[in-house]
């Protein structure tokens, strides 16, 4: 049997889960791309970090170069976060050769057209479906499953955190800071999550959805952006009482060539399908001319769900490398105004 080696950039939740989940499900992966997986290098920032026994330190390093460098590693896993450091590294990790799978939102909304540009030219796979809504396979299924239909409205709600929050402030009348902590230690939150709860991250991951649907890069800078560092459990309650439920919920919509992207508390009537996506849960809504409407629903973060996407883009790499046709993502290029107010 063939081995695909990869290097796995971070080890916190999601770099963990994809440890597990290619451990655990080794043979169905090797039964269906013929290869086996084997993570040969982990990048991480702390060496002497205790991470538990299954942890094979021989493989921990915290120098990049080691696993860039490395002509027998094929894949760079990116699972570290943060935004210069990784773009850097993907670009590099690109530049020697190498696919890369990342479920960094802020680098592929920020620079994914720049890294995916490079990564056709260097006949390399850069795939992110682990960037947007977590467990669900929204990325493909927008540009695979409805590639026949004029996508003009995306709307959801696409971050695990603020939902976990809402959901607890006004279903079990927790505070605010406390949930917030609890989102943090399960791993939902980002290492920061100033960009969760000021709507930042959910910002990125509509502006890609809107890129793909649209077929249209959009610029974050033009994305309207409210979070729920405001909302009381007072505004909650108050909704609830008047038969709303309030979600955090990015919408992109498009009329002939006027496109709009924003994220806003919104007061959701509870009898629509979006109130009752609780606690990490994602869903997101499609609506394409000839489809109609749709919708995904699924968990939006956490370790397995997002392991989950980022393994299974390893074997859509290695499905590539077998019939050749690795690096060939769809770049889309800057639209000349996007998004256009009325009195434009
Ligand atoms: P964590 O903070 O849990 O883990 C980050 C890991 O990367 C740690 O192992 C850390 O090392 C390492 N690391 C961070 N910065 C550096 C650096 N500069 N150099 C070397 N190593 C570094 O993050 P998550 O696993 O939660 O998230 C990872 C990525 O996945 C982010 O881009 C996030 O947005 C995205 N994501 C996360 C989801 C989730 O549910 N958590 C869902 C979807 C996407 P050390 O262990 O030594 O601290
Ligand atoms: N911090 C993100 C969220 C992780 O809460 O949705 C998943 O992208």
């Amino acid at each position: 049997t063939q081995q695909m080696n990869v290097g796995l950039l971070g080890l916190g939740t999601v770099g963990t889960g994809v440890l597990e989940i290619i451990e655990q499900h080794q043979d169905k992966l090797a039964h269906q791309i013929g290869a086996r997986v084997e993570v040969q290098k982990i990048l991480v920032s702390t060496l002497d970090k205790d991470r538990g026994e299954h942890i094979d330190r021989a493989k921990l390093t915290d120098r990049v170069e080691d696993i860039l460098t490395d002509d027998s590693i094929d894949v760079i896993v990116e699972v570290m976060g943060g935004i210069e450091e990784a773009r850097n590294y993907i670009h590099k990790a690109l530049e020697h050769g190498k696919h890369v799978v990342t479920a960094n939102k802020d680098v592929m909304a920020l620079y994914g057209s720049e890294l995916l540009q490079l990564a056709n030219e260097k006949k390399c796979d850069l795939f992110y479906e682990a960037s947007v809504a977590g467990g669900i396979p929204i990325l493909r299924t927008i540009v695979e499953g409805l590639a026949s239909d004029r996508i003009t409205k995306i709307m959801g709600i696409v971050n695990g955190t603020t939902n976990y929050i809402l959901t607890q402030m006004s279903k079990e009348g927790r505070i605010y800071e406390e949930v917030l902590k609890e989102a943090q230690a399960l791993g939902y939150a980002e290492a920061d999550p100033t960009s969760d709860v000021e709507g930042l991250d959910a910002a990125r991951k509509i502006a890609i959805l809107g890129t793909l649907g649209f077929s249209m890069r959009l610029d974050l800078d033009d994305v309207s952006v409210q979070g729920i560092s405001n909302v009381t459990s007072q505004d909650l309650a108050y909704g609830d009482q008047l038969g709303y439920t309030m979600k955090l919920v990015g919408i992109a919509n498009r009329d002939g060539d006027k496109v709009e992207v924003s994220v806003q508390p919104t007061l959701v009537p509870h009898s629509h399908p979006l109130a009752s996506v609780d606690d990490e849960f994602n869903a997101v809504y499609v609506y394409g001319e000839a489809v109609g409407e749709t919708m995904f629903y699924g968990p939006g973060a956490g370790k397995l769900p997002t392991a989950t996407a980022v393994v299974s883009d390893l074997v859509e790499v290695l499905k590539n490398k077998r019939l050749g046709v690795n690096g060939n993502s769809a770049v889309i290029p800057q639209f000349e105004k996007l998004l256009k107010t009325d009195d434009e």
